[in-house]
Parts: C-alpha cells; structure tokens; sequence
C-alpha cells in the first residue's frame, strides 16, 4: 500500500506581528483533523508551527495532489483565517490568494510538498518548516545531503546510495523543470540550483531504482501574485536510513548557517539558523530566518513523534554562528548585500522616489 506525506503551510495570521502562531489556531486545526482521522480521511496527522506559519503534516492513501486532501487543508486555513481575525491577529488570511478552492491547492497562496511511497518496514522520514525565507533555501543543503560526498559519507560507503541521485529542478519564474543526474551532471546543475532564487528543487529521486527520497516547496507567493502578499516560507520532507542518507547526514549542513533570502520585509540576506521547536519564533529584526526540523518513523502511516532534531547542543555552534553573521549583516543598514538587490526586494518605495526625482537625473554626455 502507497502511503502519501502531504505537508502544506500557509500564514494565516501571526501573534505578535509576524512573529509567531497563536495556540487557538493550532488547537482549531488539530480538531479539525482529528475529525479527518476519525473518518478515515487521514491515517495520521501532526500540526505544527514554525514562525507564524500553521504546517499540516498528514498521511494518508489518496496520492499526491489528491483535491479532497487539498480541500480540507484549504478550508482548514480558510477557518483559521476567520479565527485569527476575530481574535485579532496580525495579518490574518494573508497567504490565502484565491477566493474559491478549485481542485488543487497549488498556485493558491500555501506552501505544499507531498511524496508517495511503498512505506519501508521501518521508515524514517524528516520534515524541515523554515520562516522568514524562501524555497531556494534548501538548494544548498539538498545538494549537500543528496550530491556531495564532503557531507554525506554514505555516497561513497553505503552501496545501496553509492550510484547517487537525480535533482528535478523548477525554474520558478518560467515554471519548467529539468532532471540532472548527480554526480556525473554536477556541474550543470549546479549553474542553475546556485541561483536560489530562480531555481528550486522540486524533488530528488535515487538513480537505481527512481525512489523519491526528498521534495520540497517550490511555490513563490510574491509571483503568483505579482506583488508581495506573504511570504513562501518553504518545508522540506527527506526520507532517511537504509539505503537514503542518515538522520545525521541530512542533518549534518544546517551546521551552516548559509545566506538565504527572506530576512526584514522580504528584501534582506540573513543566516538560516536551525533552532528548536520552542526557539521558532521571529523577533530580532523579525527574524533571523530559522529553521525547525521534525523526525518521525512511520508506521502504516501513522507518524511517530516528532523527535525536535535540532534540540541538540551539537547545533549550538551553528546558531551562535548565525547570530554573528546576523550581527555583520545588519552593519551594513540598507546597503546591499545585506539589503537584497533592486529587483529582488519584496518591499520597494523605488517607483515612487523615482517618480519624485526623475527630473533631477541629469545625463553627462
Ligand atoms: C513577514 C516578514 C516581516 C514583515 C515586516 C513588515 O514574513 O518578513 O519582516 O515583512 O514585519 O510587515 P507589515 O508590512 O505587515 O507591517
Ligand atoms: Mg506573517
Ligand atoms: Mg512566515
């Protein structure tokens, strides 16, 4: 039987601010999904929050972009929003684009990342949220876990990974993807995963027998809109052990707290710091970005745990990295590259200012 891992996130309302998610919305959408389970809808569910973004993490028998499972995270949000709106939290609905559900939830504002798969006798699965952030986040630390040796040893040592795995890669603004096959087409992809900010990676697949073994979400709200309406705060899932690399080789580059996108009203660089679960809350100059990951082992479908894997001294290092980094960066004011460039920031008064002292730019020749 083919277990399907739905994970699907919207910000639907922070407390305070865009800070963090309030109790009485997590509470509504476990009751609402436990009366999912009860019906046989789900096999099992898990709500979670990182930042003041709401993750649906469910399984079930339905397959990936199944229209019911998508319908009832949409109206789950949709309730949500309606909630935090009469408790008054900041931005409530705010990542709901669409005004009617129309079949699949993609291209609607929440973020979604799902994967189908034979469940092993013992399979372990690790779903990473992120905040203040964007899908191009996980390029750097997926092409670590799945593509390079220097981090997971189990490419060279583990016979069942040794062949390794292939990358479909979406260009997120012309939305076509590509396969590249790793090693061997490394330095092809890499020219494209390495601009995280058009190119995400959609999934990642084990060569020998086309196993999926990680997908991420590649949706970005600001596109879909056409402005900045939210943000795209990505969730990753990496299946793990026996045969996909360890819980600690997946694990193992977020002692890197690598420059992502995202940071202060969508437009600044920041460090991606993992922290755990109870330390995912947004404030200092609402961020920095951050990164929670939750381990579980699955058995018919129902998902055991969550483990907080980065509730670990070991991580220690990292965050107090990223807080040094963040530090740096916010030395430089509004000067990039701490402040992204013209084109890429969510926020801009350009046009305006612009408008205002067109008249006063004068040409030298
Ligand atoms: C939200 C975020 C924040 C907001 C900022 C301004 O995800 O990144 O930095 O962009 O707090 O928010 P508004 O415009 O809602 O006042
Ligand atoms: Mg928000
Ligand atoms: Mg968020």
């Amino acid at each position: 039987m083919k277990i399907t891992l739905s994970v699907l996130k919207a910000d639907i309302g922070g407390l305070v601010g865009h800070c963090t998610m309030h109790p009485e919305i997590m509470d509504l959408a476990d009751d609402e999904l436990t009366k999912k389970k009860n019906d046989k809808t789900l096999l099992d569910y898990q709500v979670m929050a990182c930042g003041d973004d709401l993750e649906l993490i469910m399984t079930h028998t339905k397959g990936v972009d199944d229209q019911h499972i998508h319908k009832l995270a949409w109206d789950i949000f949709l309730k949500g929003a309606d909630k935090a709106k009469e408790i008054g939290l900041y931005g409530a609905g705010q990542d709901l684009l669409a005004d009617a559900f129309a079949g699949n939830i993609k291209g609607m504002g929440p973020g979604v990342a799902e994967m189908s798969f034979e469940e092993r006798p013992a399979e372990t699965i690790l779903i990473f949220m992120a905040d203040k952030t964007s899908p191009g986040a996980w390029n750097l630390p997926l092409f670590r876990i799945f593509g390079d040796p220097m981090t997971n040893p189990g490419l060279v040592i583990d016979p069942k990974m040794h062949d390794g795995f292939y990358f479909d890669v979406l260009d997120m603004k012309a939305n076509k993807h590509i396969h590249f096959r790793m090693p061997e087409e490394m330095y092809d992809a890499l020219i494209f995963i390495g601009s995280t900010e058009d190119f995400g990676i959609r999934a990642i697949y084990r060569k020998v027998d086309d196993e999926i073994a990680a997908v991420g979400s590649t949706q970005r709200l600001a596109m879909m809109a056409g402005r900045y309406v939210g943000k795209d705060d990505p969730v990753m899932v990496c299946r793990s052990q026996n045969g996909f690399p360890s819980v600690g080789e997946i694990t193992e580059p977020f002692t890197l707290p690598h420059l992502v996108t995202g940071w202060m009203r969508g437009s600044h660089h920041g460090p991606l710091m993992p922290v755990p679960f109870e330390s995912a809350q947004c404030v200092r100059f609402d961020g920095p970005p951050r990164v929670i990951c939750a381990g579980f082992q699955l058995k018919n479908g129902n998902l055991v745990g969550p483990v907080d894997l980065f509730d670990d001294p070991a991580f220690d290092r990292a965050r107090a990295e990223a807080n040094v980094i963040a530090d740096y960066l916010r030395r430089h004011g509004p000067f990039e590259p701490h402040r992204l460039s013209l084109g890429q920031m969510e926020y801009t008064t350009l046009p305006i200012v612009m408008e205002k002292v067109k008249d006063r730019f004068k040409s030298l020749d």
